[in-house]
């Protein structure tokens, strides 16, 4: 955040579409569109999120999308994700018949849906097969006899009709079906349950294993010091983090990397398989810099994605500039995923995280004054103020409700587009708005409520923190990177919000894969509690399979899941068998 540059605040008029919404432009007035010194006005920042409003008739919502975000020609064939809802807000009309028996006036009810995928530019027909009528996530399985690989995607629709052809559906996607490769990495987001897997040197570019990274945002002058040292680097790795981002130096005269230095580094980086999140926060509107710095490091085996954007939103960065480098980085690199993080709330959502396909928050809760702003002397609210935190409450829940905000913002944006999401937790305080640095157990616990919420990877800001917390949050996340966590996190998604008994603040999910439920438990509360705490499960349960993390003393009966007493910030993860 920037300090007094002038003022007082330029209100522009931005043109967005057909729709004229004035902000407040000017990011040393004004963050997240509202301004923060007791001198300027409040004001309507704009920008909230348009929720489209449901309509009585129901609507058949169809969509298509590849599994995977890329192909490989050595994967040897492919499946797209097939869905057809009953929506009230997208799709096209529907009505719950189909005359496909001769002679029956009344009709058969409207129950599966016969549909054709196509390739656009050949007109070649790929799949032609059926789904359920409101079914989700149906894998349909296509060969890649019929694609030459190359970088460019080719465009796919799909034609669904009912059974007596009287109501047809249609929807679009683009598949990407690249080279294989024999140097570097390629990275694919599964669009399905949201995890990245990666093929490099450490599989010999055979097959695909998943990550789930956690890793921090790494100080610079700490981990890779302009006087080479790899201590900095190696302590770390030895922390059991899989990811890292380096936050380049925004002085340096092309707003980036030392390349002689960081390739040193990243050398003992490809010899730890440490991924690096590759950050051009301060070049990312350049695209000279982006295709300079593509060019340099697009072939290391340990590159995981690009990260273009560092708080677009909070900035107030062009509306167009995450979307342009996009573009830019689909072009020249197509084997990696592009990630950037949003700090507001509600501002500007749509434009902004048009521009990546990982979208990562970074609310910070902990030790704020989330209704005064400690600096600058002002109340925060919707139109006014800055706290640290954009609209929060200033408790650690806050990172759970803002990772189910972008969900929602993005499960109603048109054509189901997948974007996983990540946080970015606080390990970071005694400064401005942040009176003291977290402690272990609530990093530990906001990595949970991360997870809990569909978090696919967590980062931190920034890296080092305290002993404790570096350690703590390297440990909880290697648990989280464990074969029986991950069959977990990346083979379905959280059922969130599950009903607690017996103690206020504990945040609950489940996930159900095989005969096999996950339970993670996250409690709120700073104080310990010895009543009887019960977590109403959504299908019943046999026994406890597993203690993943936390404490041992759950007992099952049924769809309940308790114990006596919680400690004062408890994580919990365990594995139950199904009855
Ligand atoms: C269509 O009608 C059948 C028969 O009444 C019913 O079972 C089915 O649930 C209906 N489907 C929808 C999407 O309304
Ligand atoms: C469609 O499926 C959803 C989710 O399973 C369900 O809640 C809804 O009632 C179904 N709608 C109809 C019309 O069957
Ligand atoms: C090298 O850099 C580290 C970290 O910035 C610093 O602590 C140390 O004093 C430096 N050593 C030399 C010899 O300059
Ligand atoms: C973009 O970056 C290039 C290369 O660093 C530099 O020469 C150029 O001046 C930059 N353009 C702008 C508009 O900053
Ligand atoms: C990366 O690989 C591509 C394709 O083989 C090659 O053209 C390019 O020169 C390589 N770049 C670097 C920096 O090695
Ligand atoms: C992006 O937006 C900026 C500022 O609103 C505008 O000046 C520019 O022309 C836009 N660029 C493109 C390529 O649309
Ligand atoms: C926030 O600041 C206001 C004004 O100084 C104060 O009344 C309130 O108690 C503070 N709240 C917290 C949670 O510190
Ligand atoms: C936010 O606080 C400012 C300053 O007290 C006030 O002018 C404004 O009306 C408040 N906005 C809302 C939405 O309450």
């Amino acid at each position: 955040m920037g300090f007094l540059k002038s003022w007082p605040a330029a209100l522009v008029g931005l043109l967005i579409g057909t729709e004229t919404v004035a902000f407040n432009s000017d990011p040393s007035v004004s963050w997240c569109g509202k301004p923060y010194m007791s001198s300027v006005a409040a004001v309507d920042p704009g920008g909230q999120f348009q929720f489209p409003t449901p309509q009585a008739n129901p609507l058949l919502y169809v969509t298509v999308q590849p599994r995977y975000s890329i192909f490989l020609e050595s994967d040897g064939s492919g499946s797209f994700i097939v869905d057809a809802t009953i929506s009230h807000i997208f799709g096209q009309s529907f009505k719950n018949v189909s005359y496909d028996t001769p002679g029956q006036e009344k009709g058969n009810p409207f129950t599966t849906m016969d549909f054709e995928i196509f390739i656009e530019e050949s007109g070649q027909l790929l799949v032609s097969n059926s789904v359920p009528v409101n079914s989700t996530g149906n894998l349909i399985g296509f060969s890649f006899s019929s694609f030459k690989p190359r970088t460019q995607p080719y465009a796919i629709s799909v034609y669904g009709t009912s059974p007596d052809g009287q109501q047809s559906y249609t929807a679009s996607t683009q598949i990407y079906i690249l080279p294989s490769r024999s140097y570097g990495s390629a990275v694919k987001i599964d669009n399905l349950y949201g995890g990245l897997y990666v093929q490099n040197a450490l599989n010999s570019w055979k097959g695909w294993y998943g990550i789930f990274p956690n890793g921090g945002y790494a100080d610079g002058g700490y981990v890779s010091p302009s006087n080479f040292s790899l201590t900095g680097l190696d302590t770390y790795a030895s922390q059991d983090f899989n990811t890292i981002n380096i936050v380049p130096d925004g002085g340096l005269p092309d707003q980036s990397y030392p390349t002689a230095s960081l390739s040193q580094y990243w050398d003992r980086m490809d010899e730890l398989n440490l991924f690096n999140i590759y950050d051009m926060r301060f070049a990312f509107m350049n695209s000279t810099r982006i295709s300079e710095q593509v060019a340099l490091w697009q072939n290391r085996t340990t590159l995981l994605m690009w990260y273009t954007a560092d708080e677009p939103d909070g900035w107030m960065y062009a509306l167009n500039s995450t979307k342009l480098a996009y573009d830019q980085l689909r072009e020249l690199d197509p084997y990696h995923p592009v990630s950037l993080v949003l700090n507001c709330q509600n501002f500007f959502y749509s434009n902004y995280a048009s521009g990546a396909d990982i979208i990562f928050e970074d609310a910070y809760p902990v030790a704020i004054n989330a209704t005064w702003s400690i600096p600058w002397g002002t109340p925060c609210n919707l139109t006014y103020g800055d706290c640290g935190c954009d609209n929060c409450v200033g408790e650690l829940e806050d990172v759970s409700t803002r990772l189910d905000d972008i969900q929602s913002y993005q499960a109603n944006l048109p054509g189901r587009v997948s974007k996983p999401t990540w946080s970015v937790l606080q390990i970071f305080g005694e400064q401005d708005y942040w009176k003291s640095i977290p402690s272990v157990a609530e990093v530990e616990n906001m990595m949970m409520l991360s997870v809990n919420h569909n978090a696919k990877g967590i980062t931190y800001w920034i890296y080092p923190s305290t002993d404790a917390v570096n350690v703590g949050s390297g440990q909880l996340g290697k648990v989280f990177q464990s074969a029986p966590s991950m069959a977990f996190i990346f083979g379905t998604n959280a059922i969130k919000g599950l009903p607690v008994q017996g103690e206020p603040l504990v945040d609950a999910s489940a996930w159900i894969v095989g005969n096999q439920m996950m339970i993670g438990v996250a409690s709120g509360e700073y104080i310990d509690f010895s009543s009887q705490i019960t977590i109403m499960l959504p299908t019943s349960a046999a026994s406890v399979a597993e203690v993943l993390y936390g404490d041992s003393s759950w007992t099952v009966t049924g769809n309940k899941l308790t114990k006596s007493g919680l400690m004062g910030l408890e994580v919990d993860l365990l594995v139950l068998n199904l009855s």
